[in-house]
């Protein structure tokens, strides 16, 4: 993934030590990174350092004292400032990032963001080059979006009028809506850009400041609707009123049904079935009654152990989510593409998870 997000010619998030070492061995220019995080540790902000991140985004006042002495003398560390912007939005509390009450980024309101500016701007070290936002995942609309560019550049203004420097750059963050069923509302791209464009232009225009480099950060919008998962059937109860599907995964490779109620439209794939649609649940395989991958789905009615089940727009947040529950495994991941399939990440083995074992 990381080659072709350089091929394409874009930069790359990265929120630990382990995701930026790994980008790095594949040859992805360090500069064109940008790292985040709520809680960096130290060998995070170290692997930064010694790697040379273009950018670091910094999310509490106290990485501050601790980057800088990180910085070796006579070089500085590019850093952004992340703003809570006091604006609500996002497919569910657990993804909202741009409100008070949550664990990201620096509070416009009681004026932390502000007063970690006037901390970074005394770090020799430290090159503060902008501020950074992300409001939430599953933004379907271009407002909030507006409304935080309006917010921000408020603030670009206050502190040139404050310290007497221009910041030349914004990071809007992501959270792109992408449509998990059909039917659902996704994020209107193309508008977000004019948009967008439009609103800096403006903003800045009334504030007298120049328009500052923009940063937009999609994730899933990018990774979310190119992947699929395929699960086995393992088996089909009928109990009562519900029929429940069993695969061979579940929240060992997707917790988001179970975190925050994500839903799936899975489909019966590799054969024809002629019986009608039936209401089912397709569950994991995992010891918990909660390990639910979609509720109240359509399938054929003769879906039995063997077939493959399908759920689409597995692309992001499903793997890099995955955990070792129960020891089954993580799963491969194949790139497929013109009819051509290729083995990209193999499968976990038993003999990998063993490996981490270092006995009595
Ligand atoms: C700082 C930051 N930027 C961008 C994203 C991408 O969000 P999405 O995949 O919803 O577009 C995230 C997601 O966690 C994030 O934390």
């Amino acid at each position: 993934m990381a080659t072709w997000i350089h091929h394409e010619g874009l930069g790359l998030d990265v929120s630990s030590a382990g995701e930026l070492e790994l980008a790095v061995t594949t040859g992805f220019p360090p500069e064109h990174m940008v790292m985040h995080g709520n809680a960096k540790s130290p060998h995070d902000l170290r692997a930064a350092i010694r790697l040379g991140v273009g950018r670091i985004v910094i999310d509490s006042t106290s990485e501050i004292a601790r980057l800088a002495a990180e910085v070796p003398s006579g070089t500085r560390q590019k850093v952004l400032v992340r703003v809570v912007p006091g604006i609500a939005a996002g497919g569910h509390t657990a993804i909202r990032t741009g409100t008070e009450d949550q664990k990201f980024g620096l509070s416009l309101v009681d004026g932390s963001a502000q007063h970690a500016i006037a901390r970074i701007l005394d770090q020799p070290g430290l090159q503060l080059t902008g501020l950074h936002c992300h409001l939430g995942s599953q933004i379907a609309t271009v407002k909030p979006y507006l409304l935080a560019v309006r917010r921000l550049v408020g603030l670009l203004s206050r502190i040139r009028q404050q310290h007497g420097i221009t910041l030349p750059e914004l990071d809007i963050g992501g959270g792109h809506a992408v449509a998990y069923r059909p039917g659902e509302s996704l994020l209107d791209i193309e508008a977000l850009g004019t948009r967008i464009r439009t609103e800096l232009d403006a903003s800045c225009a009334a504030a007298g400041l120049p328009v500052p480099r923009l940063t937009i950060e999609p994730g899933r919008a990018i990774a979310g609707p190119a992947g699929i998962a395929l699960y086995r059937v393992l088996s089909v109860k009928r109990t009562g009123e519900r029929t429940f599907v069993a695969v061979d995964g579940g929240m060992s490779d997707n917790p988001r049904p179970a975190l925050y109620g994500a839903r799936y439209a899975p489909r019966l794939l590799g054969r024809h079935s002629p019986a009608d649609r039936q209401t089912a649940t397709v569950v994991g395989r995992h010891c918990e009654a909660g390990d639910i991958l979609a509720s109240d789905v359509q399938l054929p009615g003769d879906t039995r152990p063997g077939d493959l089940i399908a759920i689409p727009v597995a692309g992001a947040y499903h793997l890099s989510m995955a955990s070792g529950y129960n020891m089954v495994g993580r799963p491969p991941v194949v790139a497929v593409t013109e009819g051509r399939a290729r083995l990209l990440v193999r499968r976990e083995s038993f003999a990998d998870i063993r490996s981490r074992d270092v006995g009595l």
